[in-house]
């Protein structure tokens, strides 16, 4: 159109410039550039609508009908089921099981609404090959591969599906905007067309979406702001152990996740993630000790096993899995200043069992207690759980949803719970088998340390 003008877009960063450059100022990486046409204030003026602002009081309020995807796990992150109308983000590492997760959903939602399956990446053979293997049987589950965006809409208004899944977001691109498929510009595009399809037909839409070299999400940040929810699935490349969690989300808590266990026929729930967790605890070894966090409204019951060992380097070694790095400075530091222990000579390696990350200071209790079970040899009895947050001073403070935790750890069969002694209060039950222990401050927990007998 007259008078419309180009710019140049970054495709890693978004930084935009009037002149093409090799190399982006800003994000450094070369050849980066695509140009863009951004339309003329006249063309804007022609292209605004009548739209009007509404009196708040007078709004009438929607109603959000939910779906149940067939995973309970999935529902949780997503804050009770999937919302119609909503556009939801899900990332993740090559591999991991994107496809897979929503073929399976597929085959739930298939039984009661319409579901189309748009995949830019893979044949309609290889879709066909992994429902087989998924044992999907989605009658009214429709199959597309395509990676042109105005196809996908044009197929979408003639299907008029309930919900939507695009695999990936990175594949589509429209002749419209002159840069290259998987650019800032065709990703922002793409979504927008989709997401304003999504909210003027009630349709629901899950987006899969690439992660870049450093592991976050691919594309421009504005993506992000621009969905619904944004989901990461995560797991480790050596268990088959895969967690999804919500990072962003309109429409639930972000505090929940989804544990799930990859198997030759896809993801498999798991609803008790503690009972998979412990099930391959060691006995009478030091440096364990069982925790718990919450997640959202459940608690994780997990092992944390700290290595402690003499230093060979200048200064030691310390490393973190599963816990802030800081956070274990700050534990160890609290262990030497109040207890007199020599981490100072010895090398850390921490280590949360099942691939489950503990960000509560919940955690603490159980952290300091495997570093001073690993430095000291003695051992804790694997009928022994913790729980409490570590001042600096050494002292163990009161955590918040106690009976959640206190349940969970008697369900797993733990008889000796060690909690903050601020959260033993009358009202807290346990059956007669188990013992509350309550501390007040860090040294009180080694009383509950034994001496590894000679011939364990
Ligand atoms: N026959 C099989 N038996 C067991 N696991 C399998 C089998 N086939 C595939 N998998 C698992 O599924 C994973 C691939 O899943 P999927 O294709 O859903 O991942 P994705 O996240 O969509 O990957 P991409 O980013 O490449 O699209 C494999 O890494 C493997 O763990
Ligand atoms: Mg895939």
């Amino acid at each position: 159109m007259k008078g419309n003008k180009t710019t140049f877009v970054c495709r890693e960063c978004g930084a935009t410039s009037i002149k093409w450059i090799g190399r982006c100022p800003e994000c450094m990486e070369w050849n980066t550039y695509d140009e863009i046409t951004v339309p003329s204030v006249s063309a804007r003026s022609a292209a605004r609508s009548e739209n009007k602002a509404e009196k708040f009081s007078e709004l009438t309020l929607p109603t959000y009908m939910r779906s149940h995807t067939g995973m309970n796990e999935l529902d949780r992150v997503l804050g009770g089921g999937l919302v119609d109308g909503s556009v939801v983000l899900l990332s993740g590492e090559p591999g991991i099981g994107k496809s897979t997760l929503l073929m399976q959903i597929c085959s739930e939602l298939g039984k009661t609404r319409k579901v189309l399956y748009v995949s830019g990446e893979e044949s309609k053979g290889q879709l066909k090959l992994r429902a087989e293997r998924l044992e999907i049987t989605g009658e009214t589950l429709y199959l597309l591969t395509e990676t042109d965006t105005d196809s996908v809409l044009a197929e979408c208004d003639r299907l008029k599906p309930d919900v939507i899944i695009i695999d990936s977001i990175q594949t589509l691109s429209s002749e419209r905007f002159t840069s290259v498929q998987g650019s800032v510009t065709q990703v922002r595009e793409s979504a927008m067309c989709l997401i304003a399809y999504a909210k003027k037909n009630s349709a629901a839409v899950f987006l899969v979406g690439h992660v870049n070299k450093e592991g976050g999400i691919s594309g421009p940040k504005i993506l992000e702001h621009m969905v619904d929810a944004v989901l990461y699935f995560e797991g480790e490349r050596t268990n088959s152990y895969r967690i999804i969690r919500a990072i962003k989300n309109r429409f639930g808590s972000t505090n929940e996740i989804g544990v799930f266990e990859m198997g030759d026929k896809g993801l498999r729930e798991i609803p008790n993630p503690s009972e998979v967790v412990m099930a391959e605890r060691p006995v009478n070894t030091s440096g364990s000790c069982a925790g718990c966090v919450m997640q959202g409204t459940r608690p994780i019951i997990s092992e944390i096993q700290a290595l402690v060992t003499k230093t060979a380097y200048p200064s030691a070694k310390r490393t973190s899995d599963g816990f802030d790095h800081n956070r274990m400075s700050l534990l160890i530091a609290v262990l030497e200043k109040r207890m007199g222990l020599k981490f100072y000579e010895n090398d850390v390696y921490l280590n949360v069992a099942g691939g489950i990350h503990l960000d509560e200071p919940s955690a603490d209790l159980s952290i300091a207690m495997a570093l001073i079970s690993g430095i000291t040899d003695k051992v804790i009895s694997d009928e022994i759980i913790a729980f409490g947050e570590i001042g600096l001073s050494g002292e163990v403070r009161a955590v918040s949803h106690i009976d959640y935790r206190v349940k969970e750890a008697v369900r797993l069969g733990f008889k000796k719970i060690i909690l903050p002694k601020k959260n033993i209060t009358p009202a807290l039950k346990v059956p007669d088998d188990v013992q509350l222990i309550g501390v007040s401050n860090i040294y009180q927990v080694l009383a509950h340390m034994t001496t590894k007998a000679p011939n364990e």
